[in-house]
């Protein structure tokens, strides 16, 4: 069995106004809080022990998991006075690990939706006797992430964090977020101070000489730290396409949760999740969104890939595309909201005061 670390203590800055009231892990994609995901598919690959490193809006973890004994888990928490950064909030919880200096500790990023094959990311870095091993993905742009060069054999050359000169851009593999460390390697990160993983423990150790061994796959990824993305993901969640054993319900073009209410001439589409308590009224067509809990569509409503907040008002043949929408707020009747647009958490929009145009 193995163990496992989650990060979990980060602000979710890009995804507010719905991290105002809660850390991004516990955001409900595809009907259960996020982290949900992430712990079921740990389970599901032999890990016994998760120590969640929390920080951001830290009380609401336990109450929601508990001892994790209901996804068959032994789950500990750690809570930093002040935020320590990834490798600080790594070592900040290194005395709850019960592994040995030469065992494998696992390490998520808690807002990574993907399909890696953790026992593989394990059987590699035993294979390779590395120190550290991480997996790698490629994507088109990698700007906005940590870029891992890797040598014929795998085997990291370097770390560069969001690189801001072009001449840094050295590749497209990037850091996805998931880890298998020694043990050992976790004690020697400086304790009581912030520390970041990326840009000061792992640079550190590749200039010390230290074993580092790059897993890159093909496997679906995404970093759930944008709106968008989050609510891609949800959608992909639902649609199956995305991996997880924690989603409530059967795969396929909506999931709607026990408790909520849609209308039968409603159109649900492109694997929107409507949550407990949530309502979508007669003839609303909602595609590729997401909907908490208590929010209510109502008649005629036009929803596509956009977030509606807990207990929002969505008013009638109101038209929402690519929209963020806080908790609690209210858009009236007749209104057009488009292209990132976010509404704060309680905030209200008359009816019909909204108007979108491309004209510039
Ligand atoms: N406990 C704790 N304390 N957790 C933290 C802290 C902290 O001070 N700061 C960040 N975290 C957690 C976040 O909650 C998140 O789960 C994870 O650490 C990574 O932080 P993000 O803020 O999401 O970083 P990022 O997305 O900009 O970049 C990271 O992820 C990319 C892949 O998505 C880096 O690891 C990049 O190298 C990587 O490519
Ligand atoms: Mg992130």
């Amino acid at each position: 069995m193995t163990e496992a670390i989650l990060l979990v203590g980060g602000k979710g800055t890009r995804l507010r106004p719905l991290t105002v009231n809660t850390p991004k892990p516990m955001v409900p994609a595809a009907g259960v809080p996020f982290l949900t995901h992430q712990l079921a598919r740990a389970r599901a690959a032999g890990v016994d022990h998760v120590v969640l490193a929390t920080s951001y809006l830290a009380e609401v973890f336990e109450p929601h998991f508990g001892d994790g004994s209901a996804l068959g888990l032994r789950l500990e928490y750690v809570t930093e006075k002040e935020p320590l950064g990834t490798g600080g909030a790594i070592r900040n919880v290194a005395d709850r690990l019960d592994s040995a200096p030469g065992d494998p500790v696992l390490i998520f990023n808690g807002d990574i939706l993907t399909g890696l094959d953790i026992a593989a990311l394990v059987a590699t870095h035993r294979s390779a006797r590395a120190d550290v091993s991480l997996h790698l993905t490629r994507v088109a742009d990698p700007r906005a992430f940590g870029l891992v060069p890797t040598d014929d054999d795998g085997r990291v050359t370097a770390f560069l964090e969001k690189p801001e000169s072009p001449e840094d851009i050295v590749t497209d593999q990037i850091n996805a977020g998931a880890y298998c460390f020694n043990r050992s390697v976790i004690d020697t990160i400086p304790a009581g101070r912030p520390v970041s993983v990326e840009r000061e423990t792992f640079p550190g150790l590749l200039s010390d000489g230290a074993h580092l061994q790059g897993m890159v796959d093909s496997t679906y990824w995404l970093d759930l730290g944008t709106p968008q993305a989050f609510v891609r993901g949800s959608a992909d969640l639902v649609l199956g396409r995305a991996p997880s054993p924690a989603v409530p319900g059967r795969h396929g073009d909506s999931l709607v949760l026990a408790g909520a209410h849609v209308a039968d001439d409603a159109k649900l589409t492109g694997g929107t999740a409507v949550s407990a308590g949530a309502v979508v009224g007669s003839g609303a067509r909602v595609d590729g969104s997401t909907i908490l809990a208590g929010a209510v569509i109502e008649p005629g409503a036009v929803v596509t890939s956009s977030l509606v907040g807990a207990g929002a008002v969505i008013g009638a043949r109101t038209v929402l595309e690519g929209a963020v929408i806080g908790d609690g707020a209210r858009v009236g009747a007749d209104n057009e909201l488009r292209h990132g647009v976010r509404v704060w958490c309680g905030a209200v929009i008359a009816d019909g005061a909204v108007r979108f145009s491309s004209d510039q």
